[in-house]
Parts: C-alpha cells; structure tokens; sequence
C-alpha cells in the first residue's frame, strides 16, 4: 500500500525546491498532496503541485469549490507523513506554539503521525534566539528537523538557513518508512496491562498498570511491518488499527489467550503486570460485611513468563519484564535465568519518569552477557529499542 505525505509549503523564495521534492516522491511508492500558505501561492502556482503530485493542492481553507468543509482534518488523518518544506520562521514559530489559521497550521496541528520540518529563512532570522528556542521546542515535540544547509542565500547573505538539498529531504523522507520495514514478516506477540481477579460479582483485585507500555511496543512493532498480537488487561486504551487485541481479565484468561498465540509468535514480549495471586474462592454472590476482619484465602496464578520460557521453540525470543522497588541488577538476572527470557527490561517503580501511567520510562536492558543502561525515552521508543534489540539477538544466534 502506497504511504501518505502531506507536503506544507509555506512562503519563501525556496518553494520552488518544493516542486522537485514532489515530483520527485510522486515517482517513488508515495501518495502526495500538496497544502499551502497564502505567501507560498505567491511564490509557486497550486497548479505546479496540483500537476506533479496528480492530486489537488490545497492552500484556501474557506475554497467554495473543497466538498468537505473540515478537509483539513480529513487531510491529517490521510497522512502518513507530514513534511513542511520549506518551513518558514514565521510558520515554524506557529507550528510550536499551536497557532492554526490556514491549510498548513491547521492540518499540521490536527495530524498525529509522523512530522518533519525542513526551515529554509535568512540567516539572521534562523540565528535569532527566538528560532532557536522553536527549533528546541520542535524537537522536544518529536517533530524532525532536517537542518538547514550553509552557504549563499538569496538574499545575498552567507549563513545557515539554505534549504537543504531536495536529495537530502527525500533520503530523510524515505529513512522515515525504512523503520518499517525491519519486521515484515514476523509475528510478535505481547501482554500488557494489569489482570483483574474478582473476589465476588462486584469486587475485585487489581495493580496499577495503565497497560501504556505493552500499547506502545504493539504500535511500534506494528510500525515496523510485523504481524501484532496483544493481550491486553483491563484499560482504558482504544484498540489500536492493524493490531489483534484479544481482551482478558483474569490471569488465567490471559493465560489461555496467550497459550493461543505462543507457538507462531517470533518474538514473545511480556509487559502484562500479571497477579501472581487470586482468591482461591470466587464468591457467587456479593459478601457482605457480616465480621469485623476478613480473610481472603490467595492461590498462585500460572507464571506465564515462566511458561513461555519453558516452551520456548527454536528461533523464538523472549523479552520479559521487571519492576523492582530494591535490588534491581540482582533481581533482573535472577529472572532472566529462571524464566528463561533472552531479554530482560528492568526498572525500578520509584524512578522519576518511570512506572505506571506516564509516557516516559527509564530502564535497563539485560541481555545474558550485556547490561545496558537506557536514558529516559518516549514508551514508544523503548518499544522500538527492545524490538531492535530481539532482532540483533536473532541475528546474532543465526551468525553464529
Ligand atoms: N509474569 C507472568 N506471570 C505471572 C507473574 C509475572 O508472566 N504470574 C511476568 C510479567 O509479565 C513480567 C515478569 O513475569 O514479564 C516479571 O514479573 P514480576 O511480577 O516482576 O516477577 P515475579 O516473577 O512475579 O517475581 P516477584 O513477584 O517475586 O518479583
């Protein structure tokens, strides 16, 4: 399936550059459409694009002749990929602040998937610390930037704030989508999530897993061509697209689903916080409160790490997961052994930007021979760093 670029082009003497770099993604595996600021139809007619992207260029956000009055919307869900180039200081300034007041702003701002920008302005502008701190703020926003280049610029001056080569925009663009392609072809198979063990038909046991870090590493291993199965706990996470989402409750429930799925799976990705207990009793009706203590008695859940490990066939990788309050390195490798995982992410709950319910995480990776310490990141990336990582110890075991 082609992918979707939405191209921004905001006004700047560069926007003829923009018309090589259409022309020449329209040539490659890309569906593009072309948007524009008001400045930019100054500089290049909507024509020039309409005609090299074989779509039709948007740049009036209030055209009589767009069918869907929220096309901009409609355009951000499209997109793949949305590029601004050139991006001008003036929408550059815009697109960090949140300000939306034509096609690009608007539909930049309601687009989740991937951004890049490429500025292109006069050096004294792109030098100016307000730019700077933009340009800081875009990539804190996980926006791409690909740099200006250095030399002389229309205006006369020698400085920074050249576009960059319609060669590099395009390798950038492309290297955007090779990500994707690592996996195709694998099956990955992930838990996340907490389990829920009822006590009697109202109440139950539970933890405080958000289920965020299982969701992020199904997306990223989705992103990047392989075939996704999650079993999920109970969360309040939408069903992502593209994934199979089997949704359980109990641990034994989670147990048998994924039982279901192991033995096709390639790699195997347990961030589920499974109860390790649940009430040997299940009551029928609601307990009342007829005592003055109560006692449930708990029995041991399946260990379905442990299981996984046990039953582990030939070229299959299993990552697990630990979260320790002490001991951390000692407790890591303990389940790394026992469990018989190839990988083990750790982390220690009372670590600032780590553990339930934020989108950071810092952790450490353990592998059978290497300990390494990852710096605080997106969940998102460290999905995308553990997949890397199955994948290098995959090939690895094949070279050897
Ligand atoms: N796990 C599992 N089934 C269980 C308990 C845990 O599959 N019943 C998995 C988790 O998904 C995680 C790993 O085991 O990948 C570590 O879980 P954790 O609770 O930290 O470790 P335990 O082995 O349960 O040890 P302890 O409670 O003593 O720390």
């Amino acid at each position: 399936m082609k992918k979707h670029i939405c191209i921004g082009v905001s006004g700047g003497i560069a926007a003829y550059k923009a018309c090589d770099i259409v022309s020449k993604l329209s040539k490659k595996d890309y569906e593009i459409k072309v948007l524009m600021t008001k400045h930019a139809t100054e500089f290049v007619a909507p024509l020039t694009f309409e005609t090299l992207s074989h779509n039709p260029c948007y740049s009036d956000l209030f055209d009589s002749n767009i069918e869907d009055p929220i096309e901009h919307v409609e355009l951000a869900r499209w997109a793949d990929l949305f590029v601004i180039v050139p991006c001008s200081a003036n929408v550059l300034a815009k697109v960090v602040h949140g300000l939306a007041d034509d096609f690009v702003t608007t539909s930049f701002l309601a687009c989740h998937s991937k951004k890049m920008i490429c500025p292109a302005m006069n050096v004294h502008m792109y030098e100016n610390e307000v730019t700077q701190q933009n340009l800081k703020k875009a990539k804190e926003l996980g926006y791409m930037i690909v740099e200006p280049e250095t030399g002389m610029l229309a205006c006369n001056d020698v400085g920074k704030g050249k576009l960059a080569s319609v060669d590099t925009i395009v390798d950038a663009i492309d290297a955007c989508f090779e990500q994707e392609k690592k996996l195709t072809g694998k099956k990955v198979l992930i838990n996340a999530g907490p389990t829920q063990e009822d006590i009697d038909p109202v109440r139950f046991i539970t933890n405080h897993s958000s289920g965020k870090q299982g969701y992020a590493i199904a997306k990223a291993a989705r992103d990047m061509g392989a075939n996704v199965t999650l079993v999920m706990g109970p969360t309040q996470l939408d069903d992502l697209e593209h994934v199979n989402t089997v949704h359980v409750k109990s641990a034994n429930d989670m147990f048998e689903a994924m039982k279901d799925h192991l033995n096709e799976a390639d790699y195997v990705i347990m961030s589920a916080a499974v109860a390790d207990y649940r009430p040997e009793i299940v009551s029928d009706q609601k307990l009342k409160k007829d005592d003055e203590t109560m006692t449930i008695k708990m029995v041991k859940n399946p260990d379905i790490l442990a299981y996984a490990g046990a039953h582990k066939r030939e070229n299959q990788y299993i990552c697990g997961f630990a979260m320790e309050t002490e001991n951390l390195e000692q407790n890591a490798y303990k389940k790394l052994v026992n469990k018989n995982c190839d990988m083990l992410i750790a982390n220690n709950l009372f670590t600032n930007g780590a553990g339930f319910n934020v989108d950071t995480n810092v952790v450490t990776l353990f592998k059978k021979d290497e300990k390494i310490c990852l710096p605080k990141m997106t969940k998102e990336q460290l999905g995308v760093k553990i997949l890397e990582t199955l994948k290098e110890i995959e090939e690895g075991n094949k070279s050897c």
